[in-house]
């Protein structure tokens, strides 16, 4: 995360093929691809100076920018763990059990949604449905969906990426994609 923001060669590089996708005069039509790049870029959340930045490059109001951004639950303007854990509580998961998962995570990141854990590896909060109901509970962590969650497997998911060696995305029970549970073993 920095202070002033401006793509580095990496993001134009990503910024130059969306912007590719629009006609001159449609560049504005780039705003939320342009937004995840930048977010991406800047440690996962949207300062100002980010904000600031794309409406620039596509010529747009701060304040036009400014609305899409809080507008969508994928942006971010407060700074967010090196690993963000999005822990949905929906009925579905809250039915399978998500205050267990929550329990985790304010033992191993913080008591808090949306403050970082001590080291600045964590942070999480709680969202709306993910859309993988069949295997809730579950989080997201960064681009991953990690399913099939108890207390247990979620603490064991946290610890391994505090131990840098991050378990396997997708189900933490062996389960097949989306089977009936009695078939996890088969
Ligand atoms: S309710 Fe949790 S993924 Fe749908």
């Amino acid at each position: 995360m920095t202070e002033t923001f401006s793509f580095n060669a990496e993001s134009l590089d990503k910024v130059k093929f969306e912007l590719s996708k629009y006609p001159e005069d449609r560049k504005q039509s780039a705003v939320m691809s342009m937004l995840d790049i930048a977010q991406r870029q800047n440690g996962g959340w949207l300062s100002k100076s980010a904000i600031e930045h794309v409406a620039s490059h596509l010529e747009m109001p701060y304040i036009k920018v400014y609305e899409i951004v809080t507008f969508y639950s994928m942006y971010y303007t407060t700074p967010v763990g090196k690993y963000f854990v999005q822990v949905c509580t929906t009925t579905p998961c809250w039915l399978k059990g998500s205050d267990e998962v929550v329990k985790a995570c304010k033992e191993t990141i913080s008591e808090k949604q949306n403050e970082l854990s001590n080291d600045g590896l964590f942070s999480w909060m709680e969202v709306e449905c993910l859309g993988a109901c069949v295997n809730a509970p579950l989080v997201q962590i960064n681009d991953d969906f990690y399913e099939d969650l108890n207390y247990e497997n979620t603490k064991n998911v946290l610890q391994s990426f505090i131990d840098g060696n991050p378990s396997p995305i997708g189900s933490q029970t062996g389960r097949k994609g989306s089977r009936a549970e009695e078939y996890v073993k088969s």
